[in-house]
């Protein structure tokens, strides 16, 4: 395939095709147009059609895309073919949800060990996933492959776990923790903040019972 610089903004569309072309391989279907992807995913056709053809195009006149290589292909982009080993510091109710969803792994995300400071949680286990001391990070790090750490702490303690994190040479950290963690430019920061997605749903119903209001 040709390497081509793909925007943020496609990559953050892939994992929303890659969900739809698995239910459309779950419910059977091998070819689909960009005009039928379309209104299934209320996109443009012409957007779907831009943001496939990224990668060469996989689509063909007259026959739209093969499901199935589309969907692999997106796979390999979004490097969900190969298998990543994930920790998960802080244990409690977040990191909990977390370890115990167990799709993860099937988009091989394998959870590998969780740490936590409080000796109530330490030694239980979450499925087969054992809560460690986090006194035990570095030395878990250099002996065991970790390519992604999960932070469900405070936020209080966020910064300073994740510049220990990054010492022993992660480089990706998916972040819960309502901070922002100014790690050096090499290391990969996903922040996922549930909240923010409230907020901008809280906007929208204000938005629209602003917009009732005026019509009465
Ligand atoms: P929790 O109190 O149930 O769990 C936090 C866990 O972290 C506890 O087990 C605690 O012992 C442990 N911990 C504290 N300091 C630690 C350290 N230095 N190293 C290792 N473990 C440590 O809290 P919950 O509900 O699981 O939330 C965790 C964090 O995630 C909170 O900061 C919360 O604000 C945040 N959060 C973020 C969301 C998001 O969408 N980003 C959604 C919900 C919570």
């Amino acid at each position: 395939m040709e390497e081509k610089e793909i925007s943020k903004a496609v990559i953050r569309r892939l994992p929303r095709y890659y969900r739809y072309l698995g239910e459309l391989i779950e419910s059977g279907v091998e070819r689909i147009s960009s005009s039928e992807l379309s209104s299934r995913m209320k996109v443009t056709a012409s957007q779907i059609r831009q943001d496939l053809n990224n990668f060469g195009g996989f689509g063909q006149q007259g026959y739209g895309y093969n499901v199935k290589f589309l969907y692999s292909e997106i796979a390999k982009i979004l490097g969900l073919d190969k298998k990543h080993n994930v920790i998960i510091i802080g244990a409690g109710n977040l990191g909990h949800a977390i370890a115990n969803y167990v799709a993860f792994e099937k988009r091989g995300f394998i959870m590998t060990a969780l740490f936590d400071i409080n000796p109530e949680r330490i030694g239980k286990k979450i499925r087969d996933i054992e809560v460690l001391p986090l006194s035990e990070l570095e030395a878990y790090i250099k002996e065991n492959e970790v390519d992604i750490a999960t932070l469900t702490i405070p936020k209080t303690a966020a910064k300073e776990v994740a510049e220990r994190l990054v010492n022993c040479g992660v480089k990706a950290i998916w972040n819960f923790a309502h901070t922002d963690l100014n790690l050096p430019e090499d290391v990969l920061v996903e922040n996922v903040h549930l909240s923010e997605s409230l907020m901008r749903l809280s906007y929208n119903i204000t938005s629209v019972e602003k917009s009732r209001e005026e019509q009465k």
